[in-house]
């Protein structure tokens, strides 16, 4: 996830290559507990892993359903074999729900339909989320449930129900607060449809329909065929029992999958496409139909039941004019979709946008203009006007209002054909619904070399660059390449392997340097094959075998190709002596750090000391400029800033105020103004 302020997408160019999505939150819970009430052993593919889904999985085995592995590991189905619709006679325990209303409602109707002994409580906001429409209707039927705080709310007590007084008349129950209700009750009464039909109506207007689609379409899968009469009576008839499909997937978030199904139909030109994998074009998510409107767009969409491929069609894009209400969240996709039209774009029917996370017609007017588009807007819809030429598109910096479709949406700006980045504000607001939204949109976006912008900080010895590229690094969200790590590994291989570190042997050590097994993690280590590395290259002794194997012009080139290969979606941030001058000679931006040896020589003494080594300041002064002397006067990459770098004297500025400046710097050379 990237937690930086902003993150500048660079221009992109093309798409290709296969996302995988993260599974659907409410299908997850249902799908689990559907599997825990039928008979026999159901294989969950793609499960989500998150708080609501652990809570589930916890409760159902504390109830006695044998759950296998007993938590979700990534990439693994978990088997759940069920409790064919009973629980031991005298079943009792404490269910913790934590602020999983997905576990919360339907439990409370599974449990005091199953019966039991039951308290089921959760965290306090738990305790603030109603419940009571849900209990009223249960009660109807004979359940008994007890609050054990407020009237109306969790935490809940649960006694085994009483179903003498049962009669043929309909469950009611409220269709107007929220839909689970209704689910968790469609989801527990088949288990008292051995002999009798049961009905149950809707109170009031019924929302989120399409959320009780995706409850009928899973009780359907585990063998209960619901009769929906108008979203107002739903029967489930007699001689309905739950069986286990076998195997089942979870689908990913159709939401989601519109950006990628977007950027296919915006830059996947090649045969293989962008495929995405976790939901395909059956999917019982009213967000697929999604893919229609892509189509009359343009797109190629092709799919199975787990997996869609999209390809370029049409191009430029075909301008369309469609009513939105069936797919309110999805259609914000189509508006950044219109700018690559060939005409204007009409999204009617689309006044739930006003009150969603933001005024999300007002947002979109304003971003879509910022980048040149021509934009109306009304109380219920957006007309979108693409910019006229490349010459029309502006550099913008996105606000995000906090909104996650809103920068996933402008993600897809970076396409333009002006070659212009996008600055997306806060992109950390994508948590929502996808923490990792932009690191997938990397896996499959290309651009040209030139794009992709590299900050190249060399300087001496002990100048801080590594400090300074580090936090620079962490500022943007870009990359980091420490180029003397590789010169340290490099020294360590070759010495380990019983080589001398002589020109002698330089096509030896730089064939070795070619096939460095390097790796370095997200939390800054760095492995050599499956050893980490890190501590034993901060040694004097690596320093020297570096400084060595560094002179040597084969090693230099073997490891050229490793360097540039850091150069990759975001951006890079390079540290290292020979960076603006000979591996990215064309850096928009350099930076050459200086200190007086002096000051050096006390930052180093400040480090050794912390560290509990004795250290003379003198000593490692002489030590620094003797360092410097040679570096600068050697034949190969002798140590200078190169012609076009900004020089920056940190001797008396913080860490802090350095990376400021370099910064600063930076923000002069975007196109986005000083933001
Ligand atoms: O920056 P550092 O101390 O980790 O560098 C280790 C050695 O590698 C040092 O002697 C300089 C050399 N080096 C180099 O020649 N070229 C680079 N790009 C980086 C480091």
């Amino acid at each position: 996830m990237y937690s930086t302020t902003f993150l500048d997408l660079p221009a992109l160019a093309q798409a290709q290559g296969t996302v995988s999505l993260p599974g659907s939150k409410s299908i997850s819970n249902r799908v689990l507990l559907l599997a825990a009430l039928s008979q026999g052993t159901t294989v969950v593919h793609d499960l989500l892993d998150s708080d609501d889904t652990r809570v589930m999985l916890q409760a159902l085995q504390q109830l006695g359903c044998a759950v296998e592995p007993a938590a979700i590991v990534p990439g693994q189905p978990v088997r759940i074999t069920g409790l064919s619709g009973r629980l031991p006679a005298g079943a009792s325990a404490r269910l913790f729900m934590g602020n999983a209303g997905t576990a919360m409602r339907p439990l409370t109707a599974a449990l005091s339909v199953l019966g039991g002994d039951f308290q089921l409580s959760g965290v306090p906001r738990m305790h603030e989320r109603p419940i009571g429409d849900l209990v009223d209707a249960l009660r109807q039927l004979g359940c008994r449930i007890d609050y054990l705080g407020n009237p109306g709310f969790p935490p809940l007590h649960i006694q085994p129900p009483d179903f003498s007084a049962l009669q043929d008349q309909p469950i009611q129950v409220r269709g107007d607060v929220s839909s689970q209700f209704l689910t968790s009750l469609l989801m527990a009464l088949p288990l008292l449809a051995a002999t009798r039909d049961i009905r149950i109506e809707v109170v009031g207007e019924l929302i989120s329909k399409p959320y009780i689609h995706i409850t009928l379409e899973l009780l359907a899968r585990f063998g209960i065929a619901v009769h929906n009469e108008d979203w107002q009576r739903f029967t489930i008839p007699a001689g309905s029992h739950y069986r286990s499909p076998g195997e089942i997937h979870v689908e990913a978030d159709a939401s989601s999958a519109s950006y990628f199904i977007a950027l296919g139909a915006i830059a996947a030109d090649s045969a293989e496409g962008v495929r995405i994998l976790g939901v395909g074009q059956d999917s019982i998510q009213g967000d697929i139909r999604f893919i229609e409107a892509a189509r009359a767009m343009g797109a190629e969409v092709e799919g199975g039941p787990n997996w869609l491929r999209i390809r370029r069609g049409a191009w430029p894009l075909k301008a369309i004019s469609l009513d939105c209400n069936h797919i309110p969240d999805a259609a914000m996709t189509l508006a950044t979709m219109a700018l690559y039209a060939d005409g204007t774009t009409t999204l009617s029917n689309i006044a739930s946008w006003r009150v969603k996370e933001t005024d999300r017609i007002a947002a979109m007017t304003l971003e879509l203009r910022k980048l040149g588009a021509v934009v109306e807007e009304g109380a219920d819809y957006i007309r979108i006007t693409p910019p006229a030429t490349g010459a029309d598109w502006h550099a913008a910096s996105i606000h995000t209002y906090d909104d996650h479709r809103v920068a996933m949406c402008f993600s897809l700006a970076a396409f333009n054909p002006a070659g212009l980045p996008v600055r997306i504000e806060d992109p950390k607001c994508v948590a929502k619904t996808f923490p990792d939204y932009f690191e997938a949109l990397f896996s499959v976006c290309a651009t040209a070399r030139e794009h992709i912008p590299v900050i190249c900080i060399d300087g001496p010895t002990a100048s801080g660059k590594g400090t300074i590229a580090a936090e620079v690094a962490q500022a943007l969200g870009y990359h980091l390449l420490d180029s003397g790590a590789l010169y340290r590994l490099t020294g360590l291989a070759a010495s380990r392997a019983g080589m001398e570190l002589d020109e002698a042997h330089s096509a030896q050590i730089a064939a070795l340097a070619r096939e460095l097994p390097v790796r370095f993690d997200a939390e800054q280590r760095i492995w050599l094959g499956n050893e980490d590395v890190t501590l034993a290259l901060r040694s004097e002794e690596s320093g020297m075998n570096a400084s060595r194997v560094s002179a040597l012009p084969a090693v230099r080139e073997a490891l050229m190709d490793l360097q540039l290969s850091f150069q990759q979606l975001p951006g890079l941030v390079a540290d290292g002596r020979d960076m603006g001058t000979v591996i990215f000679p064309h850096a928009p931006l350099k930076v050459y750090l200086s200190a007086s040896a002096a000051c050096r020589a006390e930052r180093r003494h400040k480090q050794l000391i912390s560290k509990g080594i004795a250290a003379n300041i003198d000593a490692l002064r002489a030590d620094l400029e003797a360092r410097d002397a040679r570096d600068m006067n050697r034949s190969v990459a002798p140590l200078k800033p190169a012609q076009d770098s900004l020089l920056l004297d940190s001797s008396a500025l913080s860490i802090e105020e350095v990376a400021a400046q370099v910064l600063a710097w930076w923000q002069e050379r975007r196109p986005f103004g000083r933001g």
